[in-house]
């Protein structure tokens, strides 16, 4: 097999990628489009400019959604399709309170289908839109392999087998490695927690009650907990109460990373990363230069997206054909 693709890296991640884009059998191509829809990048692009320009959260809702898109049946648009009669859907599962923006990629979908009908799948137009939104957000840009197909399954209760904000690390890296990341990718891939914004239902068991000799989680900087105290008490609590990410939300820099060392992160998930020795210096190195964070985002990202495994290219994003 060939490697297929122009990205500034050795020999080494070339083989790397080409073992993991071959994952349940095709491989993925930057050139997959360029004969039958040329404009397809251009197309998503523009969507995703005005889609940003009219709501600020887009950014971080699309970064998410390609996220669990990938780590559930592969990156293969299961995240988008409708719950049919008595099938829940994954976007109707548990963790749906923070999924949201899918009519952006719908949006896109239909001006790619105007423009190149059956051609593109749902699937590879998240993938791309999840690479826009970072650029948008003053991000690194990177070539996305393409060639993804869409998937015909999608189970809400497939969704508890996401990574949970209470994981330790031992748990954090168990779920990466069986999609084949690894914790270089967990922890470049947790800064996409540089953008958006959590319920208070993701944190609070750090801020209340977080174990039997401690109220608060004691990583936790105090005073970032007593001010998530008072956003989050424990009852009469607005349904959409919660934090900022960092502050600055719709900023993709490694502010998160320096976050992270001062107790000042949001998720147990994020702490975590300090208590392995190589994943504590991963965090300090990308907290110092956000040239090597965004170098391994990157990769990072072209792994994550590439674990396919779809069947159809979707005419409508919401169901299957
Ligand atoms: C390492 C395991 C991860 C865990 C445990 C985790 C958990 C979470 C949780 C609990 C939320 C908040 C949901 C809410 O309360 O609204 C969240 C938000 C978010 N996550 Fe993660 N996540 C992980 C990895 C990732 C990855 C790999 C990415 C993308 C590269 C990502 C991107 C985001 C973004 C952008 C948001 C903000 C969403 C918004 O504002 O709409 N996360 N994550
Ligand atoms: C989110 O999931 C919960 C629990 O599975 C469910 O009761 C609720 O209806 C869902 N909400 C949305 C907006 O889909
Ligand atoms: C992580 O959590 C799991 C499940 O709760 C537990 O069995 C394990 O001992 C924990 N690991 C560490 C290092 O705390
Ligand atoms: C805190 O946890 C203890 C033991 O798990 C439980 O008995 C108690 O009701 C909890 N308190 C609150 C306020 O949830």
């Amino acid at each position: 097999m060939m490697c297929l693709f122009a990205i500034r890296a050795g020999a080494a991640l070339c083989s790397l990628l080409v073992l993991s884009f071959s994952y349940r059998g095709y491989a993925l191509s930057l050139n997959y489009y360029d004969k039958t829809c040329p404009n397809v990048e251009s197309i998503i692009a523009t969507a995703m400019k005005n889609a940003v320009a009219k709501d600020k959260t887009v950014p971080a809702a699309l970064l998410r959604m390609h996220f669990h898109d990938c780590f559930i049946r592969g990156c293969d648009g299961s995240v988008l399709l409708d719950s049919v009669g008595s099938n829940t859907a994954e976007k109707d599962g548990p963790p749906n309170v923070s999924l949201h923006a899918f009519y952006a990629i719908e949006s896109a979908k239909k001006q790619v289908e105007s423009s190149c009908p059956g051609i593109v799948s749902c699937a590879d137009i998240l993938a791309l839109a999840a690479r826009d939104v970072v650029v948008l957000s003053g991000g690194p840009t990177w070539d996305v392999p393409k060639g993804r197909l869409d998937g015909r399954t999608s189970q809400a209760a497939e969704t508890r087998s996401l990574p949970a904000p209470t994981f330790n690390f031992s748990q954090l890296q168990q779920s990466f490695s069986q999609r084949g990341l690894s914790t270089e990718d967990l922890v470049a891939l947790s800064g996409g927690h540089t953008l958006g914004f959590s319920h208070c239902s993701s944190f609070e068991n750090r801020i209340h009650n977080f174990s039997s000799t401690n109220d608060v989680d004691p990583s936790m900087h105090p005073g970032l907990a007593s001010s998530l105290k008072s956003t989050c008490p424990i009852n009469n609590r607005p349904r959409n109460a919660g934090s900022n990410m960092d502050p600055s939300p719709t900023t993709f820099d490694n502010t998160y990373y320096k976050l992270i060392l001062q107790g000042k992160s949001l998720f147990s998930s994020d702490q975590a990363l300090l208590t392995s020795p190589k994943t504590k210096s991963l965090v300090s190195k990308f907290s110092s230069s956000q040239d090597a964070f965004y170098k391994a985002f990157v990769k990072s990202m072209i792994k994550m997206s590439s674990i396919n495994g779809g069947q159809e290219i979707r005419k409508d994003c919401r169901v299957v054909n």
